[in-house]
């Protein structure tokens, strides 16, 4: 997992990229890392944001962290989203 204060606005940190390995994908892996995130001093009070173009990353953000896709577009044919939401304390 990569994540950082985002460079374009410091209240809005970014999960750059989460991958589990494959053979320990589906037992709650991801979900830790997510969390480990959302619980993060930096991360207190702020809008969390990332990118995906994988629907089962969008799904998981949409149903355990209630995320709203910002905007979505098209890079050489694949669809990507930009998710936000506000972690709760
Ligand atoms: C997205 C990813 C990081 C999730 O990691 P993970 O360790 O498998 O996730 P978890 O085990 O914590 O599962 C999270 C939720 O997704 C569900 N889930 C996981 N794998 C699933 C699958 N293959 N099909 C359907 N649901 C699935 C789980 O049931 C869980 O929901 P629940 O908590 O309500 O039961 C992992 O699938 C991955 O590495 N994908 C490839 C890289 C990628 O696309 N990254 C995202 C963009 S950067």
């Amino acid at each position: 997992m990569v994540w950082h204060k985002s460079k374009l606005n410091s209240r809005c940190p970014e999960i750059e990229f989460i991958a589990v390995d494959k053979k320990f994908q589906g037992i709650g892996i991801g979900s830790k890392l997510i969390e480990s995130v959302t619980k993060h001093e930096a991360v207190i009070g702020a809008t969390l944001m990332t990118k995906t173009s994988n629907p089962l990353a969008k799904n998981i953000y949409e149903k355990k962290y209630n995320a709203i896709i910002s905007y979505e577009f098209l890079l050489f044919g694949k669809k990507y989203w930009y998710l936000t939401w506000k972690p709760s304390i």
